[in-house]
């Protein structure tokens, strides 16, 4: 879809509220990941992301998606990887560190370089090593399609996140 396409989708959708469109979205159960990225300056940067989506198998693609308003968003624009930290249960912390914190994010958080130098978050139940494949620009937000280059599956129980707030499985 087009880039003015988009936009004009996005002016017809004008007339719901906001609160209804977030009310709803917020019934919509997903896990939680950590985005990950280095900078040109060595400089390593993370944000908590629940738009992470499994595209294609085949050539093997996930997107996530970021808010145009993020501190951290020219550097995952200028990449050439970024990786997505499937978070676990006991990680619900990372996530608000990653979702809240200011600066030091990854201050006390346990990681490894993938090959491509991007932070691996140690914990996780899954961890995807990306290469930017396209960046598409989508209302208020930037949609990264990555081309998943490693992916390892350290395997526990995933932390979820269902109408704002976090849960586990099995759960009430
Ligand atoms: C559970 C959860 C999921 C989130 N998912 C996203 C997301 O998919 N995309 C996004 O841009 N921000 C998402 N956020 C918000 C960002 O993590 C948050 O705005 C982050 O602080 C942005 O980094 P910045 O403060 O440096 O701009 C999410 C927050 C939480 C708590």
């Amino acid at each position: 879809m087009s880039r003015a396409a988009i936009h004009a989708l996005a002016r017809r959708a004008g007339s719901l509220d906001a609160k209804s469109f977030r009310d709803a979205c917020s019934l919509f159960a997903s896990g939680v990941t950590v985005a990950t990225v280095r900078a040109p300056d060595g400089s390593t940067h993370g944000l908590t992301v629940s738009s992470f989506t499994p595209v294609s198998i085949e050539p093997p693609l996930i997107l996530i998606c970021i808010d145009h308003g993020c501190t951290f968003l020219q550097h995952f624009r200028a990449c050439s990887h970024f990786a997505v930290n499937v978070l676990a249960e006991s990680q619900r912390d990372i996530s608000v560190t990653f979702a809240c914190k200011d600066e030091g994010r990854f201050e006390g958080v346990a990681w490894t370089p993938s090959p491509n130098g991007v932070p691996l978050l140690h914990g996780s139940v899954a961890t995807f090593e990306c290469q930017l494949a396209a960046v598409i620009e989508a209302g208020d937000h930037a949609i990264f399609l990555g081309e998943v280059v490693n992916a390892e599956c350290q395997g526990g129980s995933p932390l979820l996140y269902f109408n704002r707030d976090y849960r586990v499985l099995g759960a009430r």
